[in-house]
C-alpha cells in the first residue's frame, strides 16, 4: 500500500495539526504539542526554536515514529509516517538529543550495522566519507566507551547519514559541546545543505539559528508562535542603532532607525555635516531582539 502524495514533488516534511499529549497514570496529562503545523522546503535549513520544555523533542520524536501523535499527521517526502512508516523512515536521518552508549562495538562496526538496517551491505565508500568528514577516521577502531563526548556526538551524526537521507533531523546538535566542535558541526551542516539535504534542527541557541537557518519557527509551550525567514524576521522586528561621532563633540550622537533605513537618509534628516563626522558605528538587531519584540511586546499589548 502506498499513500504518497503523487500530484507534485512532495515536500521533504509536512507536519499537520500535530498534537502530542503524554498521559501518565496518576498524573495530569502533559500537553507537549498543541496543534503545530509547518512544512519544509527542499534544501532548506529550518530551525525549530524554543526554551526547554517547549515541545521540540516531542515533535522530532513523532516525526521519526518514536512517539505516536495524539492527533494530526506527518508526511515525510510524501509518505504518511503512520501508514508508510518504512518508506518514511528510509528518507530520514535522525540525530537524537541524548547520547546513548553502544557497549562493545567499534565506530566502524556501528556504521556497518547501521547501513545493514537499510539494506546497504557495501557501504564502505559512504562510511569512509563520513568518518573523514566528521574527523572520526583515526578513531574508527575505537569502542564507543573509549570516545570523548564530542566524538560520540559525531558518531551519532555519521550514523544518521549512512543511508544518505534527503531529510536530516538534528535535535539540539550543539547542546553542551565545546566551541571547536560546535563550529565544526556548523560547517558540516553547511556542507550537507550544499549537497541538497533538507535539515530540521532544534536549538535554544538563537545565535546558532541565525547563523544556520534559512527559516525559523518559534515554539512556545507547545505552540508555534511565529514562522518566517530568519532575515525577514530580523528586518521586520528589530531596529538599527547608529552612533555618530562628530568633531567637537565629546559623546557620540545616538539614533535608533528602522532595519532597512539607509544611513544617508538619517544624515540628511538630521542635517549632519558629513565633513564633521569622525566615526559611525552601526549595530544591527539579531534574532534574539526580534523574538523579544514578538514575544514580550505582542503579549504585553494583548
Ligand atoms: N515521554 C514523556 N512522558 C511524559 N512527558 C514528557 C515526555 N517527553 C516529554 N515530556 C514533557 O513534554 C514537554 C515537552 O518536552 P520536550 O518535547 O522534551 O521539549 P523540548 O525538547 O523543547 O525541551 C515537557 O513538559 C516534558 O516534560
Ligand atoms: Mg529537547
Amino acid at each position: 500500500m502506498t499513500s504518497r502524495l503523487d500530484q507534485k514533488p512532495a515536500e521533504p516534511l509536512i507536519v499537520q495539526d500535530l498534537v502530542k499529549t503524554y498521559n501518565i497514570s496518576g498524573q495530569s496529562p502533559v500537553q507537549a504539542v498543541r496543534g503545530v503545523s509547518f512544512s519544509l522546503n527542499e534544501g532548506e535549513v529550518f530551525g525549530l526554536l524554543g526554551p526547554n520544555g517547549a515541545g521540540k523533542t516531542s515533535i522530532i520524536s513523532t516525526i521519526v515514529t518514536l512517539e505516536t501523535p495524539t492527533s494530526g499527521q506527518i508526511f515525510v517526502n510524501g509518505f504518511n509516517n503512520q501508514i508508510d512508516s518504512r518508506a518514511a523512515k528510509q528518507n530520514v536521518g535522525f540525530v537524537p538529543q541524548e547520547i546513548i552508549n553502544h557497549g562493545y562495538f567499534n565506530v566502524e562496526e556501528i556504521l556497518d550495522f547501521q547501513s545493514g538496517y537499510y539494506g546497504l551491505y557495501k557501504n564502505k565508500e559512504r562510511i569512509d566519507y563520513l568518518l573523514n568528514e566528521l574527523s572520526l577516521y583515526e578513531h574508527r577502531n575505537k569502542k564507543v566507551k573509549q570516545l570523548s563526548g564530542g566524538m560520540k556526538r559525531r558518531l551519532l551524526i555519521a550514523k544518521s547519514l549512512v543511508h544518505s537521507p534527503k531529510l536530516l533531523l538534528l535535535d539540539e546538535p550543539t547542546a553542551g559541546v565545546d566551541i571547536e566542535l560546535r563550529s565544526q558541526l556548523w560547517e558540516f551542516v553547511k556542507v550537507l545543505k550544499k549537497q541538497g539535504v533538507t535539515i530540521l534542527l532544534t536549538t535554544h541557541y538563537l545565535e546558532e539559528a541565525e547563523f544556520l537557518c534559512d527559516r525559523v519557527g518559534l515554539l512556545d509551550r507547545g505552540e508555534l508562535k511565529l514562522v518566517g525567514e530568519t532575515k525577514d524576521l530580523i528586518r521586520k522586528y528589530t531596529m538599527r542603532k547608529v552612533q555618530i561621532k562628530c568633531r567637537n563633540q565629546i559623546e557620540p550622537l545616538e539614533f535608533i532607525i528602522k532595519s532597512g533605513e539607509p544611513i544617508g537618509e538619517l544624515l540628511l534628516k538630521e542635517k549632519l555635516n558629513v565633513e564633521a563626522i569622525e566615526d559611525i558605528n552601526i549595530s544591527e538587531g539579531n534574532l534574539e531582539d526580534a523574538f523579544r519584540e514578538v514575544i514580550f511586546n505582542r503579549e504585553d499589548n494583548a
